[in-house]
This record gives structure tokens, sequence and C-alpha cells, in this order.
């Protein structure tokens, strides 16, 4: 049953955005915002510098996809008909029921709850279609865009990855946020 759910991962609608499955034809749109450094160095991953690594991030999340090791939707805003971000849930683990949840957004749509209404919405397919128990997430200390996010939709600070990461050359801490079955569902 979750096998068939994540080989054919569903579109999930919100009022404003349409994630669905990534395309090859992103790689445009992916990479307007995967070369911005600062959205990088928040998302935990090097900036692109070529359109070229967005086609092949796509190329291995379409592969993925198939063999049911993508939770993984670009972000489409409905309206514009433009893809402004990626969100998805990570580390999977079928006997834990747990994933951890990643997002990143074009800079040009921050600030408008478009993150807060996408995660929503994963977070509602995690607990509910997925059978999820826990949603973990990990963000940095000065990421308070998604701090607000996190904590908006319920999720609790548990801890810190001192010096976990490396950025631009310096450790810096992580903190990490979970989310609980019992505390999204009534
Ligand atoms: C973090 C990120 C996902 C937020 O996306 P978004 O669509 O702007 O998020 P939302 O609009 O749903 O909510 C962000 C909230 O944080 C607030 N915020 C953002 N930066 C802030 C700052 N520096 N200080 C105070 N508040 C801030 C916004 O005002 C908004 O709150 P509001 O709705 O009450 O005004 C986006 O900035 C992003 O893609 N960043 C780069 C990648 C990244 O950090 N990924 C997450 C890794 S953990």
């Amino acid at each position: 049953m979750t096998t068939d759910l994540l080989k054919n991962l569903p579109d999930l609608q919100t009022p404003r955005l349409l994630l669905r499955k990534l395309r090859m034809e992103d790689a445009e749109d992916m990479f307007e915002y995967a070369q911005d450094a600062e959205i990088g160095a928040s998302g935990l991953w090097l900036p692109y510098t070529e359109l070229q690594q967005s086609a092949e991030d796509i190329a291995e999340t379409i592969t993925a996809y198939e063999s049911g090791k993508a939770l993984d939707w670009a972000v489409e805003h409905r309206a514009d008909h433009k893809m402004i971000g990626r969100i998805n849930l990570g580390h999977y683990h079928r006997g834990d029921q747990r994933a951890d949840l990643g997002y990143a957004y074009n800079r040009r749509y921050w600030g408008q709850g478009y993150a807060t209404e996408a995660a929503r919405a994963v977070i509602d397919f995690a607990f509910g279609s997925l059978g999820l128990n826990r949603v973990g997430a990990v963000v940095l200390p000065d990421n308070i865009g998604s701090i607000t996010v996190l904590t908006r939709l319920g999720f609790q600070q548990e801890g810190v990855q001192r010096q976990f990461t490396q950025i631009r050359g310096r450790p810096e801490d992580l903190l990490c946020f979970s989310l609980l079955r019992a505390e999204w569902l009534p």
C-alpha cells in the first residue's frame, strides 16, 4: 500500500499552489533560485553554478520517483504557472514512521505565506496517507524565516546539534525541530 503511494506520488493542491512531481522543464525555474548563494547556505546545500546541475538534479529525482525513493515535490504557483520552489520529505524511515521536511523557495516569492501553505499540505500527506508518526526538520539558528514557518505549524524545538555543519568554511549549529502526529491531527 505505502509502496504504491511512494511510486505514485500524488499531486497536492492548496489554494494558491500545486505540488507535483518535478519535470525536466523545471530546470530553468529551479536554477533561478538554486544559484542564489543565500538560499543554498540556508538550505544547507552548495548553490548551483550551472543550469546543467538543475537538469541533473531533476533527472536523478525522476529516476528516484520510479523506485519510490523520492518524496519530493515541485511547488508550482498556480496563477503564475511557475515553479517557485521545492519541498520534500527526506530520510523516510518506514519502520520508525518518520521523515524530515525540507524546502526552498525563489526569493521573489518570499514573505507571502507560500512556504507555510505548501508545508501544511505535505504534513497533511505525511500524517494522513503516508501514516507517519513524526516529521523532523533542522534549521540554522539565524534562519528566522524557516523557524517562523516551523513554529507556526506547531513544530517544537527539541535540541541543538552543536557545530554540526560547515557553512562557508565556518562551523554552525543546527536547531532540531519536530512535529508529532498527535500534535497535528485532532
Ligand atoms: C525560509 C523560507 C522557506 C520561507 O519561505 P516564505 O514563503 O517566505 O515563508 P512564509 O511566508 O510562509 O513565512 C515566513 C515568515 O517568516 C517571516 N520572516 C522571514 N524572514 C524574517 C526575518 N529575518 N525576521 C523576522 N521574520 C522573518 C516572514 O515575515 C513570514 O512571517 P509572516 O507571514 O508572519 O509575515 C524561504 O525564505 C527560503 O526559501 N529560504 C531559503 C531556503 C531555506 O532556508 N530553506 C529552509 C531550510 S531549514
